[in-house]
């Protein structure tokens, strides 16, 4: 998601699409028949979240934030679309749900210098699986997409604010939101705006790039802590002592037990990256493409895009940074009758590799024993010097290291990285200099501590949630509406 808003473009077919469209009709999607119970009876929330009582009036502005911060999409479908439409779930439970999950029990080691991908992890990873497919369609089909209700109960949940900003925030059919490419040098977060990869072929005598969109999920559990910090106003919830040390987000950390998952999906297709094949198919409300390597900046067109990598993220607090990471790889070449099955781990990770190049020099250097990489076929690079990342990922980062950098200013505050908030990404020398900003950026801590060697007093943590600091930055560009945009200014189709 951007967080840099840096040229101001105006395409006015934006502002009357988005003029033109009215408040959408209930929507049609994500309330598929009930599926057969999950076998892992995990994160389900109890007690029932209390009836919400009718709502108080409300002022015209908190009106508007609230608005904002809830809505579906960046542009609404048009009248008379006839695909999915989607849903944002912000109906977070008012009470932490029970956490209790599987994997949490599985004899994994997070300190065993010699171990290698072998079983338990493989057995850890695959119960996480089983719990996200639980209830979802095999195929992912576009229709279906993926269901926010498993046997009858509220399963995944949406961040808000992801909907807010124009030229990448979420399209209406599949919730997708775009992210960048790595040429844009203040960019906020992992690369994949227009990107090769690996593995394609030229088209055409074209070696197009591509988009990624995708959308993440929270479990009830991770759930309860989003809508702690983000209640019904639309306004992040802080607490502790704004002219002093400390800030906090409500609702954090996550609890043992949360899930995250993020769907990534690319705008190429097996024509040209041949393990492609038999992925998924969703419509989604992507950027008008000009060429086979270019792509408009606000003009939105419905295209195709297609499942490449799955992200997984669990908070075990037995891991030194409460987190574990994983991604599985789609390749359509395995012989798995369903999208699922041929869906593959390619490693795990719960930690920066503190005594790995380039947080040392490359004569102290030990190889990663934080990350421990699956055997797998399909073509894919990994993160700096081995650590985890996928294959839309960038390659000199790792998931755990972008992810521990999560901090936002104080609530209406732009983020500016390196002024007051740490670099989640692009700083001098990363992966390639040992230097201090690399020291800290692959080492292990955990909430609430702040990036050790970096001293932004009033960083607020947020447990390695990046979506959360988008949502708190989209909540501070919405403050500065003087700030330039990207795409033009967003607007209210109608009260919803
Ligand atoms: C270069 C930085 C970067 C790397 C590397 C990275 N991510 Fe992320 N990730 C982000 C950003 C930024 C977001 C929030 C915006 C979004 O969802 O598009 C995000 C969102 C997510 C989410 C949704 C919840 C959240 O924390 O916001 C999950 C889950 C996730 N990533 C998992 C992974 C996994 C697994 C890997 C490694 C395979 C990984 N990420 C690698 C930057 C990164």
């Amino acid at each position: 998601m951007t967080l840099s808003l840096s040229s101001s473009r105006h395409v006015s077919l934006v502002a009357s699409l988005i003029a033109a469209c009215q408040a959408t009709p209930t929507a049609t999607t994500q309330a598929p028949p009930a599926p057969a119970a999950p076998a892992v009876p995990i994160a389900t929330v109890t007690p029932a979240p209390a009836p919400s009582a009718s709502p108080a009036p409300v002022d015209t502005a908190s009106h508007a934030t609230a608005a904002f911060a809830f809505r579906d999409a960046v542009i609404e479908a048009p009248p008379g679309w006839q695909g999915p439409r989607f849903k944002l779930n912000h109906d977070y439970p008012k009470a932490r749900p029970s956490c209790d999950a599987p994997w949490l029990k599985r004899a994994v080691s997070f300190t065993d210098p010699k171990q290698t991908w072998g079983a338990a992890w493989a057995g850890y990873i695959q119960d996480v699986v089983d719990y996200v497919r639980a209830g979802q369609d095999d195929n992912l089909s576009d229709e279906a997409g993926f269901r926010t209700q498993v046997a009858g109960q509220a399963r995944w949940f949406h961040v808000p604010w992801m909907a807010y900003e124009g030229q990448r925030g979420r399209e209406f059919v599949h919730g997708l939101t775009n992210e960048l490419s790595t040429a844009e040098s203040t960019f906020v977060g992992r690369g994949g705006g227009h990107h090769h990869l690996l593995g394609a072929k030229k088209v055409n005598g074209h070696d197009a790039l591509f988009e990624t969109w995708s959308i993440g999920f929270y479990n009830p559990c991770g759930a309860y802590s989003i809508g702690q910090s983000f209640p019904a106003s639309g306004e992040p919830a802080t607490s502790g002592d704004p002219s002093g040390e400390k800030l906090f987000a409500q609702g954090l950390p996550f609890a043992d037990g949360t899930v995250v998952v993020k769907i990534l999906n690319t705008t190429a297709d097996e024509r040209s990256v041949p393990y492609l094949k038999g992925s998924t198919n969703w419509q989604a409300h992507g950027h008008k493409q000009e060429s086979p390597t270019t792509y408009s900046t606000c003009d939105r067109a419905v295209t195709h895009v297609h499942l490449v990598q799955m992200d997984l993220a669990v908070v075990d607090t037995r891991s030194p940074t409460r987190w574990v990471y994983s991604t599985l790889a789609y390749d359509g070449r395995l012989p798995g009758k369903t999208v699922w099955e041929r869906l593959k781990p390619i490693g795990v990770q719960w930690g920066s590799d503190p005594a790995t190049f380039p947080a040392v020099p490359k004569a102290q250097s030990k190889p990663p024993r934080e990350t421990l990489i699956a055997p797998i076929g399909v073509p894919q690079h990994y993160g700096c010097e081995k650590r985890l990342a996928g294959v839309v990922d960038q390659a000199n980062s790792s998931c755990v290291s972008c992810h521990m950098s999560a901090f936002a200013a104080p609530a209406g505050v732009l983020q500016k990285q390196g002024v007051n908030v740490p670099y989640v990404f692009n700083f001098d020398g990363l992966c390639t200099t040992p230097n201090a900003a690399n020291t800290s950026y692959f080492s292990d801590y955990a909430y609430p501590a702040q990036v050790p060697g970096t001293a932004f007093k009033q960083a607020i943590p947020l447990d390695s949630s990046l979506q959360l600091q988008v949502a708190f930055q989209q909540y501070a560009v919405y403050k500065h509406p003087d700030q330039p945009r990207t795409c033009p200014n967003p607007t209210l189709a109608a009260s919803p």
